[in-house]
């Protein structure tokens, strides 16, 4: 079936009919269905047919891209990357396979594995010039304000692959942010206190290399912990993508315009410091640090089911879930795992995030709008135990999305349907009206 609205009463059986109730017209709109999901109804005919738009602010009922990358059963609490579970990822996997699947579509063959590997290690350092970039921001600066700045500064480092209509420079373009971008994270770390950066290392692997770029210095040798480095390897792995959530959809429309990767990146990293978004797992630390004892807890769910305070919950709720998000639960068993391995018992803010957890799943409102603990519940209790400090919190959540950000926008360039991201509205403003004169203004 073609994607054109039929006017009128021949309606195909895979179609919907909508009926304007005063004028007793009706249009058909044809049904796409997916590999997987709900079906969908093209509606790109709508406003040529109907003369009316449609209204779906947050975009709750609107696909805005055909995509094959990720999945998600916001019901079933399903996540599949390029068909693969989310599970089978975390378990057998590694960060460079992940990124490697969501950029090509496959897990890697061992020879394409290693030469990908490779190319992204020969792609860590980052232009010299960039510490004096690092060196213009004031020193208490938040991390993620660095990295807005420096990833959309990187188009003016590397002309070289900007060019988005061809195929070699955006997969350059796309190495060299899932290579630096822990690069420039750490070094926004380093900033911060003051201490001097510290090169990448080509002997190690992604996570130990930004283990390493954190918290070595030059003054001494720095083992890195194997436990440190698997763990942080398998949240890279848990945050690689998540198909068109709010981060996501901005690298995509700021790229619908035609704009340089790097900027794209920088858009998408935008948005993610958001509280509602990648901001909250830094908001889930504060807040249990708030909470601070297990005896506030009632204080606190009774604060977030108030209608008119905007307190919510953080960690809690998701647009698509409305199950467990299947990353919590990795993330929860995670963050038992390396508090176990670090020897790190009895950690009063995870038993005060389980005990919030138990209290809001029994909880009617809870349990009635759906609200399960989301990614962020868990991931800032596992950072805060292997050493990285709350501002940092989201700086690696960027991290790891890096790849997923990157992927869809590949995609996005290469879809032949791809238009540029320009949504209409529901004007509820002044109609025109005459100009008054200043002297005329009462
Ligand atoms: N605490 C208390 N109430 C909540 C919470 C919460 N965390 N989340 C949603 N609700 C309530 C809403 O007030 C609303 O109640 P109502 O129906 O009485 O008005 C209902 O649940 C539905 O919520 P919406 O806001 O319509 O859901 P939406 O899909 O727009 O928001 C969001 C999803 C932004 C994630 C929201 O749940 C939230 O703000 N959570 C806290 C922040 C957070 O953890 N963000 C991380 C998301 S995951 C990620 O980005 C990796």
């Amino acid at each position: 079936m073609g994607n054109d609205a039929i006017r009128g009463d021949t309606a195909p059986e895979d179609s919907i009919t909508i009926v304007n109730n005063a004028s007793g017209d009706k249009v058909t709109f044809p049904i796409l269905q997916g590999s997987c999901g709900p079906r969908v109804i093209d509606i790109r005919k709508l406003y040529g047919a109907t003369d009316m738009f449609t209204y779906d602010p947050g975009f709750t009922a609107t696909g805005s891209c055909e995509s094959k990358i990720t999945f998600i059963d916001g019901e079933a609490g399903i996540l599949l990357h390029r068909g693969y579970p989310i599970e089978e990822l975390a378990a057998h996997s590694d960060f460079m396979e992940v990124c490697y699947l969501l950029l090509y579509g496959e897990l890697p063959t061992a020879g394409q594995k290693d030469k990908f590997v490779h190319a992204i290690t020969h792609h860590t350092m980052v232009h010299e010039q960039l510490h004096k970039f690092i060196d213009g921001f004031r020193r208490d600066a938040h991390p993620m304000a660095i990295m807005c700045g420096v990833v959309g500064a990187l188009s003016a480092f590397y002309h070289d692959s900007t060019d988005i209509s061809d195929p070699y420079q955006r997969m350059v373009a796309s190495y060299r942010m899932i290579a630096k971008m822990p690069t420039i994270a750490a070094w926004a770390f380093k900033y911060s206190l003051g201490q001097p950066f510290i090169y990448p290392r080509n002997n190690l692997n992604y996570a130990e290399n930004f283990i390493h770029m954190m918290f070595a210095t030059p003054a001494e040798d720095y083992e890195i912990s194997p436990v440190i480095a698997r763990a942080l390897d398998r949240i890279l792995i848990l945050h690689a993508d998540h198909e068109q959530n709010a981060s996501t959809s901005t690298v995509r429309l700021a790229g619908s315009s035609g704009a340089n990767p790097f900027a794209c990146i920088a858009a998408g990293i935008a948005s993610l410091w958001g509280p509602a978004h990648g901001g909250a797992n830094e908001a889930v630390l504060n807040m249990l640090n708030e909470i601070g004892s297990p005896n506030r807890i009632g204080e606190f769910v009774e604060k977030a089911k108030k209608p008119d305070d905007p307190f919510r919950l953080m960690g809690f709720g998701h647009r698509v879930y409305k199950n467990f998000d299947p990353r919590a639960r990795l993330m929860r068993e995670s963050c038992h795992e390396v508090l176990n391995e670090l020897g790190v018992e009895n950690e009063p803010l995870l038993e005060l995030a389980m005990e919030l957890e138990r209290i809001a799943l029994e909880d009617e409102y809870f349990v009635q709008r759906r609200l399960y603990p989301n990614v962020d519940f868990y991931s800032g209790i596992i950072f805060k135990a292997i050493g990285i400090p709350v501002s940092m919190f989201t700086v690696l959540f960027a991290v790891a999305r890096t790849v997923g950000w990157v992927a869809q926008w590949n995609e996005m360039v290469e879809d032949p349907n791809q238009k540029i991201g320009r949504p209409r509205q529901l004007y509820t403003g002044y109609e025109q009206r005459a100009y008054v004169p200043l002297a005329e203004r009462g």
